[in-house]
């Protein structure tokens, strides 16, 4: 029979390496917690035989406080608190300052910070995308990474910067590894992107990829069929045009669709062009 030598145990180098291609890339808590112990043991069984007397409460062992119990917001009450919340906010700095206290959105508790916007608030343009990924996360600011870089490209390519636009995302918080945003989520998350929307007032909204298109232009068709085509979008106070672009990210994955992205970036710069032309 063979000698079977023990595998010798894994470096913390090599762990750590093992967890990030599993997607683990960012930590919950400071202290790890063992899900496999029992959480809750099961209540101490009855005596059987007569109870003993109990003893005086000074000489009680001490029993570890229990933790408070997680209180679950329903979604339907945190998507009504966020619409109340969101209406009231009657500037970008006091939405932001609201989405930082805000509670019914359980992405924040795993995201590193909230992640509200990019850019000039009086753009005439504003460009939203789905959800931070890792990179905004990490610095606190929408598109900055791969399809950040991206977008900066294709918005040059029409002569415009950060400085020029406004730039947001309908999920302020990064969902963990990356994951789609549940339609709860998104549900909640709506009505501060909508009231965002409204402060900044731009002429123009392009939404990039399909979620935040068909969140936002309230589409069910795809992004092949909505994207470059002209819509009304009503932010409230006012009618504005809306167009949908691909999400960079996608175009990353599929460059072959970078030519229809550049006829939508020329349909918006020729937008942006007679807007201007009316306004002199
Ligand atoms: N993808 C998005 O939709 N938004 C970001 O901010 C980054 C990547």
């Amino acid at each position: 029979m063979p000698i079977m030598t023990p595998e010798p145990a894994p470096t913390v180098a090599q762990l750590l390496a093992f967890y990030l291609e599993a997607g683990v890339d960012c930590a919950l808590m400071d202290e790890p917690v063992n899900r496999l112990s029992d959480p809750d043991p099961a209540p101490a069984r009855e005596p059987a035989e007569a109870p003993q007397r109990a003893l005086p409460a000074s000489m009680q062992p001490a029993t570890p406080p229990r933790p408070p119990a997680k209180i679950e917001v329903l979604p339907e009450v945190a998507i009504a608190a966020a619409r109340e919340a969101a209406r009231t906010a009657p500037t970008l700095e006091a939405l932001r300052t609201l989405l930082e206290t805000f509670e019914g959105c359980a992405l924040k508790n795993t995201a590193t910070r909230l992640v509200f916007s990019d850019g000039n608030p009086a753009a005439k343009i504003m460009f939203v995308g789905e959800a931070p990924g890792r990179d905004e996360d990490i610095e606190g600011l929408p598109f900055v990474g791969r399809s950040g870089k991206l977008l900066d490209l294709m918005m040059k390519a029409i002569g415009l910067d950060r400085s020029q636009v406004y730039i947001a995302n309908v999920i302020p918080w990064r969902p963990p590894g990356n994951r789609t945003p549940t339609p709860q989520e998104t549900q909640i998350c709506l009505p501060f992107i909508q009231r965002q929307i409204e402060l900044v007032n731009p002429d123009i909204l392009v939404t990039l990829g399909n979620p935040s298109t068909q969140t936002l232009l309230q589409t069910k068709d795809g992004i092949m069929k909505s994207r470059g085509r002209w819509v009304d979008y009503d932010t409230g106070t006012r009618n504005i045009r809306a167009i949908a672009s691909f999400h960079p990210a996608y175009l990353l994955r599929s460059p072959g669709y970078k030519r229809m992205a550049w006829v939508d970036m020329r349909s918006i710069a020729k937008a942006m062009a007679a807007l201007a032309e009316r306004a002199v």
